[in-house]
């Protein structure tokens, strides 16, 4: 276990650093594909925007061929009405949280297919239950998942198993680096900003990024993994509740919580 190499995405902060870190800790050689790097780390750190296949394929040449899993954690969000989202915050989230994923799984691949490795993609209890002013945030969300299904049939055959990881609100800087667009409040009445506000709050009182973790260890360690894995006992409620009921009641109720008017 020792000599296995993971590649983690966005590991400059959050739950990508801490993440790495405890990899790190568990004798795992740990490589981090950020812009940014953190100081004192034992993460090999490899400049890299993921949105940049170039950049994605250089890092891996840097790396090597001895891969043993992946983990597209880099993600960042934005918050706002779908009507008056800027056409480039949009293309960016998308460029992120998917094209990311793409550009990175691409370069990994040949190299997981020697290693019959794992991909891990890191989703969100977003992309089960959408969250009104966080739309854009829900569909890469969701996406993420669907990329992991569609890759965990395509590459079965290799032996290559792909998981999605579902973090529920986890306190790192994501709350600070959303970009928020309230351009239309006074149309929606004040819902935006109401909704945004109570997101913050609930994530700057999240759960510590250890306990993504923690899931994403037991991840790499299983040798049959699960497709999808959420974190914490009551986002895994969440998301089986949201699989039970009806849509429409499950939305009615996001809406009270989320979106409402007072
Ligand atoms: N925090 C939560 O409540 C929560 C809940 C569910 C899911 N998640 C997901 O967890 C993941 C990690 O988020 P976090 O909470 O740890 O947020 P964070 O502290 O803001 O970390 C985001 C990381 O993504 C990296 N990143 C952003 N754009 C990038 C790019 N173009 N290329 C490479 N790296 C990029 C950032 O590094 P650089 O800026 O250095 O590039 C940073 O390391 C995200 O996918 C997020 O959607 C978070």
């Amino acid at each position: 276990m020792k000599d296995k190499t993971i590649v983690i995405t966005g590991a400059s902060s959050g739950i990508g650093l801490v993440t790495g870190e405890y990899l790190a800790a568990k004798g795992y050689k740990v490589y981090g594909l950020s812009r940014r790097a953190a100081e004192d780390s034992p993460i090999n750190f490899i400049a890299c925007d993921v949105t940049d296949k170039a950049q994605v394929a250089a890092a891996f040449e840097k790396i090597g061929d001895d891969i043993y899993a992946v983990i597209n954690n880099a993600g960042i969000g934005i918050g706002g009405p779908v009507e008056y989202a800027s056409p480039e915050d949009v293309q960016r989230i998308i460029d992120v949280n998917i094209i990311g994923i793409v550009n990175v799984c691409q370069a990994a691949i040949p190299r997981l297919r020697k290693s019959k490795g794992k991909i891990i993609n890191i989703g969100s209890v977003a992309g089960d239950l959408i969250i009104p002013f966080q739309t854009f945030y829900s569909l890469t969300k969701a996406a993420a998942h669907v990329l992991t299904q569609g890759l965990a049939m395509e590459l079965k055959p290799f032996g290559i198993k792909a998981t999605t990881v579902l973090p529920g609100d986890t306190k790192t800087s994501f709350t600070a680096n959303r970009r928020t667009n309230l351009a239309g409040d006074e149309v929606y009445k004040d819902r935006i900003e109401r909704s945004i506000a109570r997101m913050e709050k609930d994530e700057r009182s999240g759960k510590d990024p250890v306990t993504v973790a923690r899931v994403i260890y037991k991840v790499l360690k299983r040798r049959r993994p699960p497709l999808k894995v959420t974190v914490g006992f009551e986002y895994k409620l969440l998301v089986f509740l949201n699989r039970l009921l009806p849509q429409k009641l499950v939305n009615g109720i996001i809406y009270r919580l989320y979106g409402g008017e007072k």
